[in-house]
């Protein structure tokens, strides 16, 4: 074992897969373009990592890679179940085998679960230990905050109990020590470009957009891939392969946001734990959202353009762009167009994106001083699960009070992310209040038709959509209408409620 390094690898070419792990050269040979992180590991014998539920869901698959971050240069805990390994084409890759050396103390996140008993079976534990990883050299972490309250929510660990192994996390969050580590850390390599033809089936990975969509004009049906959060359940779930996967991992250019004007302009593969820390002064209604999509580990992989052209009818950002009246950027060879979030999702699963196009940027307008919103989102359990509905809204009020313009969207109430257009005419023009709520929720009832799933019964949805409608009047009344303030707190106990639904939780 060698000290890590997070340079990028020593003569890197684009024609074989190579990347740092542990500080060691790793140049695999037998791999195709599906293979995941995960079972390139166990298969080579690097049975630290385990599998639980090979779909990012448990956290007990974590490694961490060298990534810069709007935080400053971290070790990103990352699902290795669902990473595809040619992504990692120039990286550093940090798995439990290489935190101690022979001779060595015990790393100190290892040490702090061994002094808070933070482990039973085990299984669980090289996941926490390489989030509590993530956690040692994050800067932002040193003072308790939301931002520690989320780094484990998604390991999951089934005997030991939570306790424990939050106290060991409280014991490392932020402490940075002064270890070979946080020397590696000094500039994380990113991504390279890597072309390769495995076994028949393609893996491109240009470094530049006019390359990325120069491939995707050659051969319009290759499978884009970003982050790969949704694509790699196909692979791990249903063993899915394709002729040829169009990876945007290398290109520094769709990744980032920055302020033009009154607009925040945010590159598609931004992940969205950065887009998370972006926005939290800038637009609260977003970052609320991302507050409560899947865990850490997802958002540190997952992007933004993934979330919005997967166009899960289900998908949490959807209702947010359309609420707050984004724009989506499309490029492909010939040029680039804007399409408003209100004509961007067709139907199910399908966008207006043309085979040839990838979304590049997406731009959401910066709440204006009239301007109230909220995002809200509704799911079995508050941490790493799917929307059963999920809605934002977006208001402007005269001095009055009265409603100017509405946006009202919501996520889980048809087959695409929808806008509710009879709710907003219901309010325009009105004071918001209790009497024009029950309009517009009286509109809700006669324009979306949900569907019954799982997640929950037609009937529960409509109510749940009301009173989350509701809901935000309430969140509004509480901070007196100001406009541009953000709760945080989502567990409303209002005594209102347009229409009970047992077990609703706004
Ligand atoms: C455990 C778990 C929890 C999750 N929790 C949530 C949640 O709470 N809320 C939620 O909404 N989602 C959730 N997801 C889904 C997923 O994480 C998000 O949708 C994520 O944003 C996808 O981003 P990605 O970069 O990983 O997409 P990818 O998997 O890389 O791509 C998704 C799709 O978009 C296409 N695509 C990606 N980028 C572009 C582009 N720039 N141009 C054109 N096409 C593109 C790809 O071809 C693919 O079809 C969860 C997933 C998991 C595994
Ligand atoms: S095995 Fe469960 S998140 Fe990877
Ligand atoms: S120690 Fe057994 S699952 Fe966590």
């Amino acid at each position: 074992m060698t000290t890590p390094t997070a340079a990028a690898p020593p003569s890197l070419s684009a024609d074989a897969l190579c990347f740092t792990l542990n500080g060691e050269l790793e140049r695999p040979q037998s791999w195709a373009p599906t293979t995941t992180l995960l079972s390139y590991l166990r298969a080579t014998g690097r049975t630290g990592s385990k599998e639980g539920c090979a779909e990012g869901d448990c956290g007990a698959c974590a490694v961490a890679i060298a990534d810069n971050s709007a935080e400053g240069p971290i070790f990103r805990a990352t699902n290795s179940c669902i990473l595809l390994l040619g992504s990692l084409h120039g990286r550093a890759v940090l798995t439990v085998e290489g935190l101690t050396q022979a001779g060595e103390a015990a790393h100190p996140a290892q040490a702090a679960m061994v002094a808070a008993l933070g482990s039973q079976c085990g299984y669980c534990t090289p996941g926490f230990v390489m989030s509590l990883v993530e956690a040692t050299y994050r800067p932002t972490l040193a003072a308790p905050g939301w931002r520690r309250e989320d780094q484990l929510a998604g390991n999951l660990c089934r005997c030991t109990g939570y306790r424990p192994i939050r106290e060991a996390l409280d014991a490392v969050a932020g402490s940075r020590p002064a270890d070979r580590f946080a020397a590696a850390l000094c500039s994380p390599a990113p991504a390279a470009a890597l072309h390769v033809v495995r076994d028949g089936e393609r893996f491109d990975q240009p470094a530049t957009l006019d390359e990325a969509l120069a491939l995707r004009a050659a051969d319009p049906a290759a499978r884009v891939v970003a982050g790969a959060t949704d694509l790699g359940l196909e692979v791990t779930l249903k063993g899915r392969r394709w002729p040829a996967l169009l990876s945007l991992e290398a290109i520094a250019a769709l990744r980032g946001a920055w302020v033009e004007g009154q607009t925040l302009v945010v590159g598609a593969t931004t992940r969205l734990a950065d887009l998370e820390d972006a926005t939290e002064h800038s637009i609260p209604a977003l970052h609320r959202m991302l507050r409560y999509f899947g865990a850490r580990a997802i958002k540190s992989r997952g992007t933004i353009g993934g979330n919005l052209c997967t166009a899960s009818p289900i998908g949490d950002l959807a209702p947010v762009m359309l609420a707050l009246g984004a724009e989506l950027v499309a490029a492909r060879v010939s040029g680039t167009r804007s399409i408003p979030a209100d004509d961007f999702w067709t139907g199910y699963r399908s966008t207006a994106l043309t085979p040839d196009e990838l979304l590049t940027h997406i731009r959401v307008p910066l709440p204006g001083p009239r301007a109230h919103q909220a995002a809200f989102k509704l799911s079995r359990r508050r941490e790493l699960d799917i929307s059963t509905v999920a809605a934002a809204f977006h208001l402007e009020l005269d001095a009055s009070g009265r409603v100017e313009r509405a946006r009202l969207a919501y996520g889980g109430m048809g087959p695409r992310p929808l806008r509710a257009r009879g709710a907003e005419d219901a309010l325009v023009g009105a004071t918001f209040d209790e009497s024009s709520v029950r309009a517009a929720a009286a509109a809700l009832e006669a324009e979306l038709r949900p569907l019954s799933d799982h997640r929950g019964s037609a009937s529960y949805r409509m109510r749940v959509a009301k009173n989350l409608l509701l809901g935000f009047l309430l969140e509004r009344q509480k901070d007196g209408l100001r406009a541009g303030a953000a709760a945080l707190d989502l567990r409303h106990t209002g005594t209102l409620a347009l229409d009970a639904a047992p077990g609703a939780r706004p």
